[in-house]
Order: C-alpha cells, then sequence, then structure tokens
C-alpha cells in the first residue's frame, strides 16, 4: 500500500510511491497562491529534493482550476513591506533537480503558468486556458519566463502572450511545445500519476544527470530569475500596477 498522509490545508501534500503529489487546493480563490500556500511548496520541493524514496514530483490543482496565479493581495502588502514568499519558491523549483510532472485542468494564469517552464512533462485538459497577463497589471514575467519561454516556443508566440497580454487554449499550448498532451478531465490525474510513477522508477542518476543538461544552463537561468525579480520588485511599487492590482481587489464593490 501506499503510504498517503496530507499536510496543510490550501496546499496537499500526498505521498504515493516514488511520486509526491502537491495538489493546490483553495479552489474558492481560484487556487490564487498566497505566501503560506507557497511556504508549503517550498517544504514539499525540500522534502522531496533530500529524501531519496521521491523520485518525481506532480503538480496539480483542485475544483476544476490549476492556479490563477499569485493572491493579490498579498502581491499589495508585499509594496508595503509584506513577504514575496513566491521569490523562493521560483528559485526552488528552477533549481529543483528531480523531474517535475505537472496536471493542469482549468484556468493557469501567471506564476500558475510560468511555473510550467520548469516542469518536465505537462499535461492538460482540453478545456484549460493560460495566460501571462503581467504586463497589463503593470508587472514583469517571472520565473524566468522570459528567457524560457521565447526558447520554447518561439518568440513570435512569447511576444503575443507575455507583451500582448493574449492568453491561449490547450491545443495552442500543445502546438507551441508548453504541454506534452491534452486530455479528457476524467483520465488527467491517471495520465499524469502513471507518467510521474514512470519517471520515478528510472535508474535515478541517469534520469537527473539527463535531466540536468536537457535544462540547460541553471545558473543562467537563475541569473535571469534574479533579475526579473529586481524588476519585477520596482515594477510592484509603481503607480500602473497599484492602480490594477488595487482595480482587481475593489471589483464588485
Ligand atoms: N488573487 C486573489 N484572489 C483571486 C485571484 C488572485 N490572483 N484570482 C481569483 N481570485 C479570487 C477572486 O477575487 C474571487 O474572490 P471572491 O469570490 O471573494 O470575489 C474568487 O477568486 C473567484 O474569482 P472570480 O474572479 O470571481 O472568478 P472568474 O472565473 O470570474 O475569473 C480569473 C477567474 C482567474 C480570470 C480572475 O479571477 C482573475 O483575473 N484573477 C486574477 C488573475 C491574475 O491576474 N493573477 C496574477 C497574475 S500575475
Amino acid at each position: 500500500m501506499d503510504e498517503r498522509e496530507a499536510v496543510m490545508s490550501d496546499v496537499e501534500v500526498i505521498r504515493a510511491g516514488g511520486v509526491l503529489e502537491v495538489t493546490l487546493n483553495r479552489p474558492a480563490k481560484k487556487n490564487a497562491l498566497t505566501n503560506s500556500m507557497y511556504r508549503a511548496l517550498n517544504i514539499a520541493l525540500r522534502e522531496a529534493e533530500h529524501d531519496p524514496a521521491i523520485g518525481a514530483v506532480l503538480i496539480g490543482g483542485a475544483g476544476g482550476v490549476f492556479s490563477a496565479g499569485n493572491d493579490i493581495g498579498d502581491f499589495v502588502a508585499a509594496v508595503q513591506g509584506g513577504e514575496m514568499v513566491g521569490a523562493d519558491f521560483v528559485r526552488k523549483i528552477a533549481a529543483f533537480s528531480k523531474p517535475l510532472v505537472a496536471a493542469v485542468d482549468g484556468l493557469a494564469v501567471g506564476i500558475g503558468c510560468t511555473m510550467l517552464l520548469h516542469c518536465d512533462l505537462v499535461y492538460a485538459t482540453p478545456e484549460s486556458r493560460f495566460s501571462l497577463p503581467f504586463v497589463d497589471l503593470g508587472l514583469l514575467p517571472e520565473a524566468g519566463a522570459s528567457l524560457l519561454l521565447p526558447r520554447r516556443v518561439g518568440m513570435a508566440r512569447a511576444s503575443a502572450w507575455l507583451l500582448a497580454g493574449e492568453s491561449f487554449g490547450a491545443d495552442e499550448a500543445l502546438a507551441a511545445g508548453l504541454l506534452n498532451a491534452t486530455v479528457a478531465k476524467d483520465a488527467l490525474m491517471a495520465t499524469a500519476r502513471e507518467k510521474a510513477a514512470q519517471l520515478a522508477a528510472k535508474p535515478r542518476t541517469a534520469l537527473m544527470a539527463a535531466r540536468k543538461f536537457l535544462r540547460g544552463d541553471k545558473e543562467e537561468v537563475l541569473a535571469r530569475i534574479e533579475a526579473e525579480l529586481d524588476a519585477f520588485h520596482r515594477a510592484l511599487a509603481s503607480p500602473e500596477a497599484r492602480a490594477a492590482l488595487t482595480a482587481f481587489l475593489n471589483k464588485g464593490k
């Protein structure tokens, strides 16, 4: 029997054989990522990195949504001196050395989309929608997306998605090479679990070494992440970001 153990409320972490399954679980807020959720993700990644029993990590979202990105209230709090634990998360996921598999069902916005660039296998339901609305919020791409996305999908698409803020569906994400496959909703988790378990069962040293070469120059990615974060923090304090973020928080009032 697999040992299954759930910890932390808005991020559920389950051990299933050699796979650490991490589920973003704040569906009432579209799985928007708070500082406490990033802390839980950081703990999960650290645990997976150091535990020899874990060979792969699977990230998914509960409630028919992957993630609506960083919690906008936390962005506003960060301007007033609050923490930005998301910065540590992007550093950790970029430096993570074991295979990462993502199962996307529904919305993948902002960091909910850029984190996929650090995953090795990504599966999504045909209904999934992706968007990178950083510029429209007065912000900038993060998680190394300014480097990794044009490499992955070409400059034309990266500009349409990151600068023009065009959202896109699963078919376009698949054609662009962001996804490995689209999978029907009722088969998504089984497929992603099977792929993650297969990776976890492979010869570990060879797999991790091959992955390291495939992912390229880690120092370059980490340096770009720091440069983006620096610019991101300055943008966050700008009048245009304040206006856009406050408008979102005040919607419906
Ligand atoms: N931060 C904080 N709260 C968020 C959120 C976010 N990133 N995304 C969604 N929520 C909250 C909404 O405020 C709403 O809360 P409420 O029920 O208390 O009003 C709840 O989640 C449901 O979202 P809602 O906007 O009603 O759902 P929708 O299906 O109409 O739209 C989105 C979904 C994702 C398109 C929309 O919520 C959105 O644009 N969110 C912001 C995405 C974003 O810009 N993320 C940051 C990228 S850098």
